[in-house]
């Protein structure tokens, strides 16, 4: 079968609440079980200028300081996952933001209360995806290889396009 077709990516971080409260190999866990495949992982600190970046669409609002104090705690986990529509279905898995309301199932919803402390960050969109990927990761930090289980993930015609 040709997996060429299952090369969407998207960005998760783990945030530093996950990360105090030992959740990062469950949380990867659960990615793994989806059938989403791992294609790049790296533990990092983020200052105030990629966090500014980041979170530009909520640079201007009042929570901002607290959102950037709080990513700044420890570091971080970025993950890059890829798979055919992997960035709705990574949404899907993460829950809304408000984690307190978030679906039960999901990542949020069964491990977080807060709309800060939520535990991980997902990317909301293709578009978005790729412009965060690059954000947290060079060329070379991502790798392509072959992976078997996709026999047993996906139909050949649902990677027709
Ligand atoms: S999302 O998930 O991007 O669609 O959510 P959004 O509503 O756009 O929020 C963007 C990030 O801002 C954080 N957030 C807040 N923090 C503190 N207080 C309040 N009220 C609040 N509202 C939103 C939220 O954790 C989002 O972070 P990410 O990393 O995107 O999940």
């Amino acid at each position: 079968m040709d997996f060429e077709g299952v090369k969407e990516k998207t960005l998760v971080l783990i945030k530093p609440d996950a990360i105090q409260r030992s959740l990062v190999g469950e949380i990867i866990t659960r990615f793994e079980r989806k059938g989403l495949k791992l294609v790049g992982l790296k533990m990092m600190t983020l200052d105030e200028a990629v966090l500014r970046e980041h979170y530009a669409h909520i640079s201007d609002k009042p929570f901002f300081p607290g959102v950037s104090k709080f990513m700044q705690k420890s570091p971080v986990v970025a993950i890059c996952l890829e798979g055919l529509e992997v960035v709705k279905a990574v949404r899907l898995i993460t829950g809304i933001t408000k984690a307190r309301e978030a679906e039960a199932g999901s990542i949020r919803g069964d491990f977080a209360m807060s709309v800060a402390c939520n535990v991980i960050h997902a990317s909301d969109s293709v578009e978005t995806a790729q412009k965060e990927v690059s954000r947290f990761f060079k060329a070379d930090d991502l790798y392509n290889y072959s992976k078997t289980e996709y026999e047993n993930v996906y139909m050949e015609d649902e990677l027709e396009k």
